[in-house]
């Protein structure tokens, strides 16, 4: 029991997903941060960041690539204030 990861304790891509969605419905509530989303599919948003998150909590043969973070941002004109 101990040894179980978060992903496996917490219930799996269901509950990411969940908490996903409900993060990404009030992040866009924000007036900043509308503008940075437009443009972005935001269903493969998720479905991309399910996979990024479920990696972060130790699923196993599961990985992410940071390359792959820097680049989904290169451009965005993000701030260290707003990271
Ligand atoms: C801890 C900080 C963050 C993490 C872990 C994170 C994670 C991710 C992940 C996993 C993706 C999907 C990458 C892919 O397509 O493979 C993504 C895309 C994106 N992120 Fe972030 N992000 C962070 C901060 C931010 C911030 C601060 C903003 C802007 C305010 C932002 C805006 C975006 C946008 C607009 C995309 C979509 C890019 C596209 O599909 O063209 N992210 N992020």
């Amino acid at each position: 029991m101990d040894k179980q990861n978060l992903f496996d304790k917490y219930g799996g891509v269901p509950t990411i997903k969940a908490i996903l969605e409900k993060f990404y419905k009030d992040l866009l509530s924000l007036r900043w941060t509308r503008k940075m989303f437009v443009n972005v599919n935001m269903d493969k948003l998720i479905l991309h960041q399910i996979q990024f998150v479920s990696f972060a909590m130790g699923k196993p043969e599961s990985e992410f690539d940071d390359k792959r973070l820097r680049e989904g941002h290169a451009g965005l004109g993000i701030t260290e204030a707003q990271f």
